[in-house]
């Protein structure tokens, strides 16, 4: 169990750097299966997730090795195609590799990944994609087994733009004959990137970032260098953090036009934002200014994965800010928590009303789930006094090093395991 204990209070001033995105590494390590050659993937994020990931592939025969922020990956002799349970528990994330795994060996079993503290996350158009493509698939007692003898390109449409169901249908897809459109396909970033890395290995994807994406299947993939792209939440994140203590920072390696609904909101809130090639330069004011109306949405709406960030911002704006959440059914958790440093809050539902305070004071509180974790943070990073958040390794799972980058530019936070 580790806490992080922060001296809440100063200004956080200097230059900071991102690092690779989580969520584009996660589903380009499990479409490293699709290719029986060696991959080089810089700028990989060396974080918990990421770490569990590997340990999923190198069960499955992979072979793995770090040199610094550079991964390198071979599965040329992969053989194995059942998920393992306990890891699969750790990450739900790695359902992505059913889609790889089936189209490498013709048959994947994993367990079902179940929900975890941010709603159930359901699986079901994952599933209606794999079977679009020819998948035959048997859910028994927590268990899914796929085959896929014959996989035959298809129109997948997709009833809602699940960033996951997008990515595992992607990988299957390359591997299945002829021609697969996916309709109404999540539009982020990291699927963008996925095709990118897909098309390097030779694949033939095109269309991400829309909500239609074409694959051309019956092609064999080949070994490629490529460089994840930098991770817009975590850049979010040490924007907010600078925004939360009327501070000045440079940020550096961040793509803003990935970023530009949260850095439109930063504006709302008072922040001065002004970009300047790969930097992007945010000024905040003394205290931020209420968010009249802040609603989570797919990409390119406002992220449900910053949400908790600017919950704690809202937590000491100048006036009532309203947030909806759209995405997730319990991406409040982190609202107790600050009611607990002296934030006044009220959740009905998706809907939170958030008065803000003139200062937080420290207290010892939980990281429910990742992003709330890191909100937490930044409610410390502002109150008065000391605070101590424990389940950080849960903050681990996204943010590499999250207390060395943020003293980096005059935070005091120390680590405690
Ligand atoms: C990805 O999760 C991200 N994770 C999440 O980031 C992110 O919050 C989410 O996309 C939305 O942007 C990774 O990329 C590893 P979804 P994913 O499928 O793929 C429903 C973080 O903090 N749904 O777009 O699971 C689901 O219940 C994490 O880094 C179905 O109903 O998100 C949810 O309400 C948290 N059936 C909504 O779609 C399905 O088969 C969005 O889920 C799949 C999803």
């Amino acid at each position: 169990m580790a806490q992080f204990v922060v001296e809440g209070g100063t200004r956080l001033t200097g230059t900071i750097f991102v690092h690779g995105s989580k969520n584009a590494t996660l589903p380009i390590l499990a479409a490293t299966l699709l290719v029986e050659e060696p991959i080089v993937l810089k700028n990989c994020p060396r974080l918990r997730d990421v770490e569990n990931m590997i340990r999923i592939l190198v069960e499955l025969g992979c072979i793995a090795r770090w040199e610094g922020s550079t991964l390198y990956v071979d599965s040329s002799g992969a053989f194995g195609y059942t998920l393992s349970e306990r890891l699969s528990k750790e990450l739900r994330s790695s359902i992505f590799l059913l889609g790889s795994v089936l189209g490498r060996f013709k048959k994947a079993v994993a367990t079902y990944p179940g929900g975890c503290e941010i709603g159930n996350r359901p699986i079901d158009l994952h599933l209606m994609g794999l079977r679009r493509l020819g998948a035959e698939i048997d859910e028994d007692g927590g268990y899914i087994c796929c085959t896929g003898e014959k996989l035959l390109g298809a129109q997948v449409s997709l009833d809602y733009p699940s960033v996951g169901a997008t990515e595992n249908i992607m990988l299957l897809a390359c591997m299945a004959e002829g021609e697969t459109v996916i309709h109404n396909a999540a539009r982020e970033p990291e699927i963008v990137d996925l095709q990118d890395f897909l098309c390097a290995c030779g694949f033939r994807v095109s269309g991400a970032g829309s909500s239609e994406i074409v694959i051309l299947g019956g092609t064999r993939g080949h070994g490629c260098s490529f460089t994840i792209m930098p991770d817009r939440i975590v850049a979010g994140t040490y924007l907010t953090a600078a925004a939360i203590t009327g501070g000045e920072i440079a940020l550096i390696g961040a793509m803003p036009e990935h970023m530009v609904s949260m850095l439109e909101k930063l504006q709302d809130a008072g922040a001065y934002i002004r970009k300047d090639g790969a930097r992007i330069i945010l000024k905040a004011p003394k205290r931020p200014s209420e968010l009249l109306r802040l609603e989570t949405q797919p990409y390119p709406g406002f992220p449900t994965d910053m949400q908790p960030q600017f919950f704690a911002l809202c937590s000491v704006a100048s006036g009532i800010s309203v947030i909806v959440e759209n995405v997730f059914e319990n991406r409040f958790r982190h609202a107790q928590e600050l009611i607990k440093m002296g934030g006044k809050n009220s959740v009905r539902g998706t809907m939170a009303i958030v008065r803000g305070v003139q200062r937080l004071h420290g207290a010892q509180v939980t990281a429910h789930d990742l992003r709330g974790g890191a909100a937490l943070v930044l409610a410390a990073l502002s109150a008065e006094g000391t605070t101590v958040i424990s389940c950080a390794e849960r903050i681990d799972r996204g943010y590499l090093q999250l207390e060395e980058a943020l003293c980096s530019i005059g935070a005091k936070v120390t680590r405690k395991d």
